[in-house]
């Protein structure tokens, strides 16, 4: 499989047109260059293992202008929870933009579909956050996620079941795209009482929309993604304005939603939110199931014990969650000149917070590089993000995980991984990573 992530022939930030995507690159620091010099966010050997990398930034330039992208990187844990915990200094408008500058034939594209993405959700630092917000807490609080459990679990019976018979027909299946991809996305649809498209088609709409904000994709690439994010965004427009959404469904929520003037939501902005969280839902969450389910099979002892052990499985997932996470940085733009980690801003920088690196902060965390479940302190890490814009949906995630995992421990006892020739291919966005492979045979 290409990953354009990884194609070294891809343009970088050459396409500039003052899109939503050209951000305020502030000067070099000096002595800019050095050790970090190679560092390259979308590089093969960024993507494949990005600590020695994380670990540089946090011990020798914690507050670091990455010239690549023109994003100022913050890696200490301390400094990501001061920024994430003051929003009016370090705003989240540019949490959606495109960190590839999308060209005029790409922004077309998108405006014939009619694409925009005014401030709802990630992106929203104005007063009409806290209740749409609200709505999205009401559909994935405590009582939903439980009440969601047997429907996870008969989901992920019924994939992993057609997965046992792949692997007795064909010696071996991809649980990335047979089990993790299809798993929250089927979860959300049934959540979100969604039933009029396809999962591979959302899938392969989400997937896409990743890749245009979140990676580095050649014009002929961003071109394709922009079509299909297109499409999406239709959709999604569509099914906002016909109203045929129930009443007690999310759109029917957003329907009903009054903003702080009591004026209704427009319906641009209910797209938006839908966008956010029909993405957010599944796509995050099936990339940490791959990563949860890779390293459960790799780790001696695991899988036969996380079908024994109810904690075994929270612990580990909670572990992953901190040092391997789906979503491993978060943007933020700072709002007026502040320092940060002894380094003096400008207002208009653009943060690119490091969440996995702070996940591995030996200032936080002893012995960061060993999977230990019993740390006193496994929900101390960052990739949720913390304060007002917490993701909602991490109670949803991490049960998904565990669910997951003990499900396919349970039905597939004697799975191993299955080594592909040339290594595992690995999304390598901006903020997602995760094995795009999970091949597992009978050991
Ligand atoms: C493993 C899976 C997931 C991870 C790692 C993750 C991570 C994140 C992060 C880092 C943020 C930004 C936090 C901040 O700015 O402080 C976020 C926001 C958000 N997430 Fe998630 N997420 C996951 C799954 C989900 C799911 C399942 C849903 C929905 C069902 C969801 C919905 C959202 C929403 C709506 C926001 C924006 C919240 C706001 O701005 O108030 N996420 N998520």
């Amino acid at each position: 499989m290409r990953i354009p992530a990884l194609d070294t022939s891809a343009p970088g930030t050459e396409v500039r047109d003052g899109g939503p995507g050209s951000g305020a690159a502030g000067p070099l620091p000096p002595g800019a260059g050095g050790p970090l010099g190679g560092l390259d966010l979308f590089g093969d050997g960024f993507v494949r293992d990005p600590h020695p990398w994380l670990d540089l930034l946090r011990s020798q330039a914690p507050v670091h202008h990455d010239a690549g992208t023109g994003l100022w990187l913050v890696s200490r844990h301390q400094d990501i929870r001061r920024v994430l915990l003051d929003p009016a200094t370090f705003r989240p408008d540019n949490a959606q933009h495109a960190v590839t500058p999308l060209p005029v034939a790409v922004l077309r594209v998108l405006a014939r579909a009619g694409f925009q993405l005014p401030p709802a959700l990630a992106n929203n630092g104005t007063d009409s956050h806290p209740g749409l917000r609200r709505v999205v807490t009401r559909f994935f609080n405590a009582r939903r996620v439980a009440e969601a459990v047997p429907v996870i679990e008969r989901l992920a019976g019924e994939l992993l079941e057609a997965a046992r018979a792949r692997i007795d027909a064909d010696g071996e299946d991809d649980l990335f795209t047979s089990f993790a991809q299809v798993l929250p996305c089927r979860v959300l649809m049934e959540l979100l009482d969604i039933h009029d498209v396809d999962p591979a088609t959302l899938i392969r709409w989400s997937d896409a929309s990743l890749e245009l904000f979140w990676g580095r994709p050649t014009p002929d690439r961003q071109l394709e993604l922009a079509q299909r994010a297109g499409e999406f965004h239709r959709w999604l427009t569509t099914t906002v304005r016909t109203g045929k959404a129930t009443a007690d469904s999310f759109i029917g929520a957003l329907a009903r939603h009054r903003l702080p003037d009591g004026a209704p939501l427009d319906p641009q902005t209910a797209v938006a939110a839908c966008f956010f969280v029909f993405i957010a839902g599944q796509s995050t969450t099936g990339q940490l199931i791959a990563t949860v389910l890779r390293r459960a099979l790799v780790e001696p002892g695991l899988w036969p014990r996380v079908v024994q052990e109810e904690e075994a499985v929270g612990a580990w997932v909670e572990e992953v969650l901190r040092r391997e996470p789906p979503v491993t940085t978060w943007r933020r733009v700072v709002a007026r000149p502040v320092e940060l980690g002894g380094v003096e801003l400008p207002a208009g920088a653009q943060l690119l917070l490091m969440l996995m690196g702070s996940g591995s902060d030996p200032e936080v965390f002893t012995d960061p590089e060993r999977m230990c479940p019993h740390r006193a302190n496994i929900r101390h890490h960052l990739a949720f993000g913390t304060g007002r814009h917490r993701c909602p949906g991490a109670s949803l995630a991490r049960t998904e995980a565990a669910v997951a995992l003990r499900a396919a421990a349970r039905g597939l006892p004697k799975a191993r991984l299955v080594a592909g020739a040339e290594g595992t291919p690995m999304l390598g966005l901006l903020s997602f990573r995760a094995p795009l492979r999970v091949a597992v045979a009978d050991g």
